[in-house]
């Protein structure tokens, strides 16, 4: 069993997707803490409907990132996490926090990484022209979702697609691949090698 942390800024349905795949024993862990630097996201009101502590940092309150991401310290500090999620969360963590939690950190992007990192990744991709897109489950290093790629998932553009249908389809996606990202971690089933992870 391990305990998660998941950090989130937005609508939350990915920790719903966690939520449910621990009720159903797909992941043999436990979300201890939540915690969100929007105060307006909905995804609060799932984890606590679920009876998951939340905690809010509103980013704006503090002087700089730095002090925000102190604060996120202190209260991983509470919970001896094995894991931290990022599931819709929408800044880039600072060196102190990755630093914290080498390989432990793991967030969800909607685009094959490493292409269209960054913001509205769907968006990206129809402006691009692509084919295929998809989503990615990958380990938090310090640069813009650039670290080592534990799992992906490719889907098909198809010419009717607009960011919203596109975007839609992705997610439905994402909702599988994170929680089973989760569980290799839970059951260690990877190995780190020159920063390439290899599933075991
Ligand atoms: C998801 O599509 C996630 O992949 C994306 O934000 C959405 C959050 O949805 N994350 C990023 O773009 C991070 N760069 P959710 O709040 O419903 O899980």
């Amino acid at each position: 069993m391990i305990n998660i942390a998941v950090l989130v800024s937005g609508r939350g349905t990915n920790l719903q997707a966690i939520i449910n795949a621990i009720k159903k024993g797909r992941i043999e862990g436990e979300i201890k803490i939540v915690i969100s630097d929007n105060p307006n996201a909905y995804a609060l009101k799932r984890a606590k409907k679920a009876n998951i502590e939340v905690q809010v940092l509103p980013y704006k309150k503090y002087p700089n990132k730095e002090e925000y991401e102190k604060s996120i310290l202190e209260y991983l500090e509470n919970f001896k996490i094995d894991l931290l999620v990022l599931a819709g969360y929408m800044r880039l963590l600072g060196p102190k926090v990755v630093k914290k939690y080498p390989y432990r950190i793991i967030n969800i992007h909607p685009s094959l990484l490493p292409a269209f990192p960054g913001l509205e990744a769907q968006r990206q991709a129809i402006e691009y022209g692509v084919k295929i897109s998809g989503c990615t489950v990958h380990f938090v290093d310090e640069g813009l979702d650039s670290g080592p790629i534990i799992l992906q998932k490719a889907v098909k553009v198809r010419p009717s697609d607009d960011e919203e249908s596109l975007s839609k389809r992705i997610l439905k996606y994402e909702h599988k691949l994170l929680p089973q990202a989760i569980q290799l971690f839970a059951e260690c089933k990877f190995e780190i090698i020159n920063n390439k992870v290899f599933i075991k």
